[in-house]
């Protein structure tokens, strides 16, 4: 006889707008202009993602002088500097922007303060794309970035009286609040956004998490290693009291061992990680347990972003 489990869905998870957006872009680009159509950077951070497209003709590169000039190009979801659109106007290139209206937000705010004076300061992680374009909106070293409390006492603006904060859209919301408040206390004339940069999506996959957490043995979370938000929920689990929290790409990654005696166990989505992986998911355990699944929802998403223009005009 198979042991008995709860299987845990957290609601909302998996795909949010910018990225449902993003994918639509590449498909859509492949209608219009037919293969290959290029798309500089992994669209959204998921392998199963990128594979499927590939497959229907895409081509991921990293740079912009990957592409020859004759093929449309697309930007990935998280967003790029200046300089990439810049770059391909010159090479009178067709290209088509994915960058997420939410991150797109973050880069006009950053460019209005700097053009009423203010040094920016960026909460979020080096490195990682969204963080390269959001920086790229200004030139160097008109962003200071800090991706730590500790960090906050190290940078060195020109005028402390003169800051203003944004955030990559993708953070932890606690450990930002912390980030903030200790911006704040440095720099007590600093300006920021209302409410931070984190997006919606972002924000709900980690309530959920949290609401889930006290009734679970332990948290998978679907999602690439290299997707920021994804792994925010492993650790939101786990600061929320999740002994055993770990990102899974697939349902091979599953280690059932660590999952042993476990009653109970929750699974999230990254926002780039679509559904199908967690049905898959879902069967493995329906393979293993006597299962019961049930939802918990702690809110509900109908945000949709329009594809742009281009896309929409018939060919
Ligand atoms: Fe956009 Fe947030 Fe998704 S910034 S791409 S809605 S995770």
């Amino acid at each position: 006889m198979k042991p008995s489990l709860t299987l845990y869905l957290a609601a909302p998870r998996g795909f949010c707008a910018g990225v449902d957006r993003a994918i639509k872009i590449v498909e859509m680009a492949l209608e219009k202009w037919g293969a290959p159509v290029y798309v500089r950077h992994e669209i959204v951070h998921n392998k199963y993602v990128v594979d499927t497209l590939r497959k229907k003709g895409a081509v991921f590169v990293e740079e912009l002088d990957e592409c020859p000039d004759d093929r449309p190009v697309i930007f990935s979801a998280h967003g790029v500097p200046k300089s990439v659109p810049a770059e391909a106007e010159r090479r009178e290139m067709i290209f088509v922007d994915a960058t997420c209206p939410l991150v797109s937000k973050v880069h006009k705010e950053a460019e209005r303060h700097s053009q009423s004076g203010l040094q920016m300061v960026m909460i979020g992680h080096a490195g990682h794309p969204e963080v390269l374009g959001t920086m790229g909106q200004l030139p160097e070293g008109e962003v200071l970035l800090v991706e730590t409390v500790e960090d906050v006492a190290t940078i060195t603006p020109r005028d402390p009286e003169q800051l203003a904060f944004i955030t990559q859209t993708t953070l932890s919301v606690d450990d930002t609040a912390a980030i903030v408040a200790a911006l704040q206390a440095r720099f007590p004339a600093i300006v920021g956004p209302a409410k931070e940069d984190i997006c919606y999506a972002t924000t709900n996959r980690q309530a959920a998490v949290k609401e889930m957490a006290p009734r679970i043995d332990a948290l998978l979370v679907i999602g690439a290693p290299n997707s920021s938000n994804s792994r925010r929920l492993v650790e939101v689990g786990r600061a929320a009291g999740c002994a055993y929290a770990q990102l899974v790409q697939r349902a091979e990654d599953i280690d059932w061992r660590a999952l042993e005696g476990a009653k109970a166990v929750g699974v999230t989505a990254g926002a780039s990680a679509p559904e199908v992986l967690i049905d898959e998911v879902i069967d493995a355990f329906r393979a293993r347990f006597d299962l019961t699944v049930d939802q918990i929802e702690t809110a509900r998403e109908d945000i949709e972003f329009k594809v742009p223009r281009v896309l929409r005009e018939v060919a």
